[in-house]
Order: structure tokens, then sequence, then C-alpha cells
């Protein structure tokens, strides 16, 4: 049970939902880049049911599984590989990312922030869910085994802290690192 079976309580949030910081963000137009099966997505529609989204894929059978999603708001749909520069898309207002960064070079990983910078609204900012460099030998061998000990050849992994200096160096206001545990990283980069 929480405070909102309280009429009061329901009454003072509904007053004041409309100036919940970041809110319109989450409801407007969210950009996901290497969308997989939209999970990403969907997770945010959890939040955010009336986010219009765009996914964007470079494999036709990820694209297919996310199309198979029953959706609360109109989303589009991008066949594209990140490894080239971005197809005109649009601005937004938030734009997402799990886990697909890290096949691309690092000099692609700092393009790709300059251009996603570029389709932002004011406001706006990235959160780039990501598979991270491990600080030393140690601590990778100790992430895969924790994964069932293989490698993976596409990764291209880099470090969560010099990601947030290509965010900077991209023209963003603010970035951090705000979660991180070994290998995987929440990495942010706002707009003013
Ligand atoms: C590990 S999956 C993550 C999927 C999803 N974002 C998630 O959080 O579950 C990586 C995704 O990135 C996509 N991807 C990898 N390299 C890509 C590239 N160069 N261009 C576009 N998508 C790419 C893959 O097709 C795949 O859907």
């Amino acid at each position: 049970m929480t405070e909102y079976r309280d009429p009061a309580y329901a009454c003072a949030y509904l007053a004041m939902q409309d100036v919940i910081p970041q809110r319109d963000v989450g409801e407007r137009l969210l950009l996901d880049v290497g969308c997989g099966d939209g999970r990403l997505l969907a997770l945010a529609h959890t939040r955010f049911p009336g986010a219009e989204g765009v996914l964007l894929d470079h494999s036709a059978a990820m694209l297919d599984a996310a199309r198979a999603r029953t959706w609360p708001a109109p989303v589009d749909y991008v066949a594209h590989d990140l490894s080239q520069p971005l197809p005109p898309l649009g601005t937004f207002d938030a734009i997402i990312s799990g886990f697909a960064i890290h096949y691309l070079s690092d000099l692609r990983k700092r393009e790709l922030y300059t251009e996603l910078r570029g389709l932002l609204n004011p406001g706006g900012l990235v959160l780039n869910l990501e598979h991270v460099a491990s600080v030393d030998a140690h601590e990778h061998t100790r992430f895969l085994d924790l994964l069932g000990g293989k490698e993976d050849p596409s990764n291209q992994l880099a470090p969560a802290w010099d990601q947030v200096a290509w965010l900077r160096e991209s023209g963003f206001a603010r970035a951090d690192v705000v979660w991180k545990w070994l290998e995987l990283a929440l990495i942010v980069g706002w707009t003013d």
C-alpha cells in the first residue's frame, strides 16, 4: 500500500505531476540506437507510456522482433549500421542505447556521440547502458567468468570515464557515470 491511497496525497501529486523534472523528456520522443528487440524503449514505456520512439538497429531480425511488440505509442523503425554516419532522424528529447555502442571503434564512438548531441532538443539527454572496459585484467577475468568465460571478438570496449570525456568533447554540458558494476556502466550526457 502506498501513500497514494490517501486522497490528499493523491491530489498533491496530481497538482504537481507536470513539474516533475525531466518527465517531459521521457514523454515526448525517444531514439534507441542499437535497439535490439526494443527492450529499452519497452522499459521506458513502463514509466512514460506516451513517449513516441524511433528504434534503430542494423539487424533485420532484431527490428522484426521489435515490430512484434505491442507499443503504447507510435514507433518508427530504422535499419542502419552505426559504423556509418547517422541518416536524418529528426530531433529527440532523449536518446537511449543498451550494450550496442561498444561494437564500434573508439573513433566512431566519438563521432557518434557528436552526431547524437546534434539530434537532441534543448534539455535533452543521452543514456548509454554500456559494456565498458575493465579497470584491470583481474576485473575483466572476473566479469568474463560470471558471463561464462567467453570473449566476444566483436567487442571494442572503452573505459567508462573516457566516454564521459568524449561526451563532454562532443558538446554535452555535463556527463557522468551514474552507475557501474564491473564492465557494465550507465553513462549519461546532459544538454543545458
Ligand atoms: C547486445 S544487443 C543489445 C540490444 C538492446 N539494446 C538491449 O539492450 O537489449 C546489441 C544490439 O546492437 C546492435 N548493433 C551492434 N552493432 C551495430 C551497428 N554497427 N549498427 C547498428 N546496430 C548495431 C545489434 O544488432 C543488437 O541488436
